[in-house]
């Protein structure tokens, strides 16, 4: 009984402070720093991981080691405009771009990113070199890539398509918000361009039927960051999709 009563009592000391404190023991714990645990530079959510070490042993697996990546499913990164990475990963953070890729490997990646980090991951993709395809020699890609080199520099007219360079450069790096669009993987190009043509079209967000609450439904680049493209590819024809897209995976090459 004695004995009973002296467990309870430790028992008491232990959880009482606790429940009163609202368990904020746990919460003011300190995070455990890299130095404490070198491993911890290995996963997200560690404020005090450089974006660099992020950008190479979190984000090398899909976008690649120095943003050069292999997969069209992942943008190359490198080369890409600073402040276009950084509004990109504010904008996958706060779930504003949501197509299906977006949803599935990217909401995550980005909720774990101060806006430090997300300043120096686009500090160090921003300085890497760019890559481009390897271009087809058939007369007929030929031909493609003409029509693609035409549509860049000068615009579909009839189409209301206008000259690409306009606002991605004469050499396709992008200019701060805009985008380098030079060297990307064609066919991640077409996928976005299929977004901006059809930002109505839930299918493209759609998740193995799951059902998402109406926030997460947001359209894809339903802001006016995405208007510019939007109306700039309404009426464009899928060949000339193509012929474009083509064309600025192996420009400057
Ligand atoms: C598991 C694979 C995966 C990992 C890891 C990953 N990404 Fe991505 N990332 C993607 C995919 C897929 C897309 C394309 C999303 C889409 O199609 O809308 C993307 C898109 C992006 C974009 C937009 C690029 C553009 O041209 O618009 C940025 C920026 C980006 N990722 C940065 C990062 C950073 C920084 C990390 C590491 C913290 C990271 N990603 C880790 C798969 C990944
Ligand atoms: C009026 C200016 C303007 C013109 C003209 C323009 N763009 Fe864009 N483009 C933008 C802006 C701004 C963005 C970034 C929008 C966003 O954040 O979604 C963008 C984004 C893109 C992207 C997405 C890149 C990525 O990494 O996800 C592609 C692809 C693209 N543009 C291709 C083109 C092509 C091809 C043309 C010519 C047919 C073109 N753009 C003409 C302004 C323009």
């Amino acid at each position: 009984m004695k004995n009973t009563l002296r467990k309870l009592s430790i028992l008491a000391a232990v959880t009482v402070p606790l429940v009163f404190s609202g368990c904020t023991w746990f919460n003011d714990k300190p995070p455990i720093t890299t130095l404490e645990n070198p491993t911890r530079s290995r996963t997200l959510g560690d404020y005090e991981v450089n974006g660099k070490v992020l950008a190479q042993q979190v984000c090398a697996t899909c976008h690649g080691l120095t943003g050069q990546s292999e997969s069209p499913m992942f943008p190359k990164l490198a080369g890409q405009q600073k402040d276009y990475i950084v509004v990109q990963l504010k904008d996958l953070r706060d779930h504003s771009r949501s197509d299906k890729y977006a949803i599935v490997y990217m909401w995550g990646m980005a909720r774990a990113l101060t806006d430090k980090q997300m300043d120096e991951l686009a500090d160090y993709y921003s300085a890497q070199t760019p890559m481009y395809g390897e271009a087809n020699h058939s007369t007929s890609a030929q031909a493609q890539l003409k029509r693609g080199e035409d549509i860049f520099n000068n615009g579909i007219p009839t189409a209301g398509v206008v000259a690409c360079s306009g606002c991605h450069g004469a050499e396709g790096a992008g200019m701060a918000e805009i985008p380098r669009i030079a060297g990307q993987h064609s066919d991640y190009i077409m996928k976005q361009i299929h977004a901006y043509q059809n930002p109505e079209d839930k299918a493209l967000m759609e998740m193995g039927g799951n059902t998402w609450a109406p926030k997460m439904y947001d359209l894809h680049r339903n802001l006016e960051r995405g208007a510019a493209m939007n109306a700039m590819v309404a009426n464009m024809a899928p060949e000339d999709v193509q012929a474009v897209a083509l064309y600025l995976n192996t420009m400057n090459r």
